[in-house]
């Protein structure tokens, strides 16, 4: 994502505009702190500014919703955000971060934190054009439909003469489709001095950070812009628009796995997360979702239905269908999980199989073991949680509590429907459960005499 960061480059910096209320999105959590891919917009703004190679990130936030500073501080370290109150426009909210950059010396772009899909690559453009001598770069795209959006006012050749906000637009200028995305990159020591001469004589009575376009071109200074999809720009502002930019990044993901070699046969019905990590030659069949922290390897099914998160998946295995892989689960190469099988914090070795119905939590599993249907390792006693290890090549019967903390052995079985709360040394047999007793034709006199009293009321 960096290959365009050249060592000659001059240092970077971004600033990212998070002060807006969201309001629109009508929840309790700040609109910047929803997910997309199952990474917060604010995360995946800050990921684009890295991924352009900045090197200072200044998070503009409003007073209204402290949560999102501190995420971000959480981040970026203490010094990463500055408050913004009360917010006056896009320019007014650039220039609450002018102290912070005070010592720097280099190219800033401002971003918007709510537009999850402008990536790095997406805005990597602007640099291209400072590169060759523009001072001021905007980051436009081509409207289906303008309405709302600032216009590019262009001459020949991506020159920009300035942008006008729709509000202030006459009807010609209303007719433009060139729009501004609200990406704009400039010289810092610029940048703050054409935000010093902004006014906010408009329709909105805004400090406007698009109107700096207009006064550098009077300065003489070169502004220009470059064009990026519609799609790779678009701002969130409700839940629906959040849904839509989340169906975009799960389309490209999907398909770029299928590029790597991924095979889905509906894809449409796969959910991703913004690190899911799926190699080339791994099956992912219908309705899978991918939680954060997932890789599989080659060769691996990732049967219908499955759950995964945090997980790791080793080569050849097979999981699922109706798998469920919690943080911490790592299966092992050629490894089977099967259906309604949930497994959390334990290391299944090579080749071992729990093909049904069980709960795997806190421990180990050995290569090649066999996990009967119904085992359950009891991890937890209302109030720690300890750990079941079974060795390798070893049997548990069906319907086994192994009850933690407990040890079965390397080629050890346990006996089904026992609970077993002490250690099992290897080769060993353990058996707890009461020795069966059978009453010959017990259950023919049973039913002739219930069936009898049940004629004699007729
Ligand atoms: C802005 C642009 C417009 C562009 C559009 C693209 C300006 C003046 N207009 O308009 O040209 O087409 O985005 O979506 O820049 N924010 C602050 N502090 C403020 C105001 C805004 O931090 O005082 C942040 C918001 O949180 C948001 C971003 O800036 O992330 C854009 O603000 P918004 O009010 O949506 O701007 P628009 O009017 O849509
Ligand atoms: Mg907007």
């Amino acid at each position: 994502m960096t290959d365009s960061v050249s060592a000659t480059a001059r240092p970077r910096a971004a600033v990212i505009l998070a002060a807006g209320q969201g309001t629109r999105m009508k929840s309790p959590t700040p609109k910047v702190l929803h997910k997309v891919a199952g990474r917060t917009l604010m995360d995946l703004a800050i990921d684009a500014a890295e991924g352009l190679g900045c090197e200072r990130i200044v998070v503009v936030v409003g007073a209204h919703s402290p949560q999102v500073g501190e995420h971000a501080r959480k981040r970026l370290g203490p010094n990463a955000t500055v408050v913004q109150d009360p917010p006056l426009g896009t320019g007014h909210a650039v220039l609450a971060a002018k102290d912070a950059l005070a010592d720097f010396d280099g190219d800033v772009v401002v971003t918007f934190a709510d537009c999850p899909l402008t990536t790095a690559p997406v805005i990597m453009p602007l640099f291209d054009l400072m590169a060759s001598g523009t001072d001021v770069a905007v980051l436009g795209f081509e409207a289906a439909n303008p309405t709302g959006y600032g216009r590019l006012v262009l001459a020949p050749g991506q020159v920009l003469l300035r942008i006008v906000e729709e509000k202030d637009a006459d009807l010609v200028t209303k007719q433009v489709k060139h729009c501004n995305s609200g990406v704009l990159a400039a010289d810092c020591a610029t940048l703050f001095s054409l935000l010093a001469d902004v006014g906010n004589d408009n329709a909105k009575g805004e400090y406007y950070l698009t109107d700096v376009v207009g006064l550098a071109h009077e300065r003489k200074l070169s502004t220009r812009a470059a064009f990026a999809p519609e799609a790779s720009v678009q701002g969130v502002n409700s839940q629906a628009e959040l849904a839509a930019a989340e169906a975009v990044w799960q389309g490209a993901r999907r398909r770029s796995l299928m590029v790597e070699g991924v095979t889905m046969p509906a894809p449409d019905t796969v959910h991703l997360s913004w690190d899911t990590q799926v190699a080339g030659g791994a099956v992912v069949e219908q309705f899978v979702v991918f939680g954060p922290g997932v890789s599989v390897e080659t060769g691996a099914v990732i049967k219908a239905f499955s759950h995964l998160e945090g997980a790791v998946v080793g080569e050849g295995a097979l999981i699922g269908p109706y798998a469920r892989l919690r943080p911490g689960a790592e299966i092992g190469p050629e490894a089977h999980i099967g259906n309604f099988v949930e497994v959390k914090k334990v290391k299944v070795g090579k080749g071992a199989k729990a093909n049904h119905l069980s709960y795997l939590g806190d421990g180990s599993v050995g290569e090649k073991a066999n996990i009967g249907a119904g085992t359950i390792f009891c991890n937890y006693d209302g109030f720690e949680k300890f750990e079941t290890h079974v060795g390798k090549g070893a049997f548990i019967g069906s319907n086994s509590a192994l009850v933690a903390p407990v040890r079965v052995g390397d080629g050890a079985m346990t006996g089904s429907g026992s609970v077993i709360t002490k250690d099992v040394e290897d080769g060993a047999l353990a058996l707890s459960r009461a020795e069966q007793t059978t009453k010959a034709g017990w259950a023919t006199k049973f039913r002739a005499l219930k069936q009898a009293k049940k004629d004699a009321k007729k």
